[in-house]
C-alpha cells in the first residue's frame, strides 16, 4: 500500500531543481553555469571551472588569483591528521584512505563551522578543493611507503598535487608540460555532473544539516563503486584482462549474456542516449597524450577494437550504450604515471569542486527539506509473535 510513485533507481524522478549543471542526454549536451564543457575543456582551467561551478559567473581576472590564493592557502593538512593513515594496512585501498581521512576532516573543522552561515560555507568550500589533493596524494604515498610531501605552495594546483604524488627529496621532478595540461583538462570534464549517485549522496546527507566534510566523505564512497566512478580503475583492469585486440569479441559475447554478470566497462550511462560529450574529448586527448609522450601502450589498440566491435553490434546499438566519460580515461592516467588504484581517487579530486558546489547551492536554496524518500512495503502483513519454544 502507500501512495507514492514507484521509480527504481530514479529513472524519472527530478530530486531538486538545481542551476549548476545542464545536460542533455538525447543530443549529448553538457553545460556548466550554461557553457558547453567543449569550451571549457578547450580555454578553461580547473580552479577557473571550481569557480564557476561555486559562484555562478566566470571570475574575472582578480577573482580568480583571489580565488586561487584562498586555495593555495588551505592546501595543507593537520600534522596530526597524518597520524590517521598509520592505523591503516599499507596495502589499503586508497579510496577507502580517502573516505576516512575525509571523514576524520569533520573531526577538524566542527564546533565552530555553521552551515546556515555562508560565510562559513564558503571556507569550508575552498578547504575541501585545497585539501583534496593533499591527502590523495597522501593516500598514495602511504600505500607505497613513501614519506608524504608538504605542498608547494608556489606551483599551481595540478603540478602541486603532482609534486605531491611523485616528488623525492632532492631530486627536482621533471614534469612533461603535457602532464599537469592533460591532468587539467580531466578535471575540468569530471567538476560536475549533476544529480549522479555521488552528488546526490552529498545533498542527501546534507539535507540533514551534517557538517560539510561528512557529506563529501559520504559522496566519496558512493563515487568509489564500479558502476559509478570506480568503472575507470575497472575498465583499466578490464582491458588488461583482454590484453589483445584478437580477444575483444569474446569480451563483447560474454557482456552480452544476461547470465555473466560481466559489463562493459566505461560503457553506457544512464543520461547519454546518443554519445557522452566528455568522451569525445577525452578519446581525442588519450591520442595525443600518448603520441606526446611517446608512449605506445597496446592497451589503447584493444580499447578501440572494443568500442569499434560494439558500436557496430546489435546488442549495443539498441540499448544505446556508448563509451563513456571513464573508458579512456584510465589510458590517460596510466600514461601520466598514476597508478590504477588512484583513478577514482583523482576523479574524486574533482568532482569535489561539484560536490561542494551543490552542498552550497542546497544551502542556499530556501525551503530545502530533508531527503526522505518512500517505499512501497512488500513485507509481512501483521502477525504474532512466536515464542522461541514455539519455532
Ligand atoms: N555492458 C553490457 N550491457 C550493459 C552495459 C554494459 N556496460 N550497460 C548497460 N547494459 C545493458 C543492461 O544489461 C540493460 O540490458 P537489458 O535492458 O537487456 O536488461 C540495458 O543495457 C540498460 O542498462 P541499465 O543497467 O538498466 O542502465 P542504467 O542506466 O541503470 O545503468 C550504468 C547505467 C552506467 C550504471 C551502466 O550502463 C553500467 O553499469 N555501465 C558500466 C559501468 C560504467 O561504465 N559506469 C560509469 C558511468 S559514467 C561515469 C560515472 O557515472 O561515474
Amino acid at each position: 500500500t502507500g501512495h507514492f510513485t514507484f521509480d527504481p533507481g530514479y529513472g524519472s524522478t527530478a530530486s531538486t531543481q538545481s542551476a549548476i549543471t545542464y545536460i542533455d542526454g538525447d543530443k549529448g549536451v553538457l553545460l556548466y553555469r550554461g557553457y558547453p564543457i567543449e569550451q571549457l575543456a578547450e580555454q578553461s582551467s580547473f580552479l577557473e571551472v571550481a569557480y564557476l561551478l561555486l559562484h555562478g559567473e566566470l571570475p574575472n581576472r582578480d577573482q580568480l588569483a583571489t580565488f586561487e590564493d584562498q586555495i593555495t592557502h588551505h592546501t595543507m593538512m593537520r600534522e596530526s591528521q597524518k597520524d590517521f593513515f598509520k592505523g591503516f594496512h599499507h596495502d589499503a585501498h586508497p579510496m577507502a584512505m580517502l573516505a576516512a581521512s575525509m571523514a576524520s576532516l569533520s573531526a577538524f573543522y566542527h564546533d565552530d563551522l555553521d552551515v546556515y552561515n555562508p560565510e562559513d560555507r564558503k571556507l569550508a568550500a575552498i578547504r575541501l578543493i585545497a585539501k583534496m589533493p593533499t591527502i590523495a596524494a597522501a593516500c598514495y604515498r602511504y600505500s607505497i611507503g613513501w614519506p608524504f610531501r608538504y605542498p608547494r605552495n608556489n606551483l599551481e594546483y595540478v603540478s602541486r598535487f603532482l609534486h605531491m604524488m611523485f616528488e623525492v627529496p632532492s631530486e627536482p621532478l621533471e614534469l612533461n608540460p603535457v602532464v599537469p595540461k592533460a591532468l587539467d583538462l580531466l578535471f575540468i570534464l569530471h567538476a560536475d555532473h549533476e544529480q549522479n549517485a555521488s552528488t546526490s549522496t552529498v545533498r542527501l546527507v546534507g539535507s540533514t544539516g551534517a557538517n560539510p566534510y561528512a557529506c563529501i566523505a559520504a559522496g566519496i564512497t558512493a563515487l568509489w563503486g564500479p558502476a559509478h566512478g570506480g568503472a575507470n580503475e575497472a575498465v583499466l583492469k578490464m582491458l588488461e584482462e583482454i590484453g589483445t585486440p584478437d580477444k575483444v569479441e569474446t569480451a563483447i559475447r560474454r557482456a552480452k549474456d544476461k547470465n555473466d554478470h560481466y559489463r562493459l566497462m566505461g560503457f553506457g550511462h544512464r543520461v547519454y542516449k546518443n554519445f557522452d560529450p566528455r568522451a569525445k574529448i577525452i578519446r581525442e586527448m588519450a591520442h595525443k597524450v600518448l603520441n606526446e609522450l611517446g608512449v605506445d601502450d597496446p592497451l589503447l589498440d584493444v580499447a578501440m577494437k572494443l568500442e569499434e566491435t560494439a558500436l557496430k553490434d546489435d546488442y549495443f546499438v539498441e540499448r544505446k550504450l556508448y563509451p563513456n566519460v571513464d573508458f579512456y580515461s584510465g589510458i590517460i592516467y596510466k600514461a601520466l604515471g598514476i597508478p590504477t588504484e588512484m583513478f577514482t581517487v583523482m576523479f574524486a579530486i574533482a568532482r569535489t569542486a561539484g560536490w561542494i558546489a551543490h552542498w552550497i547551492e542546497q544551502h542556499e536554496t530556501p525551503g530545502t527539506r530533508i531527503g526522505r524518500p518512500r517505499q512501497l512495503y512488500v513485507g509481512s502483513t501483521p502477525r504474532d509473535y512466536v515464542p522461541m519454544t514455539k519455532r
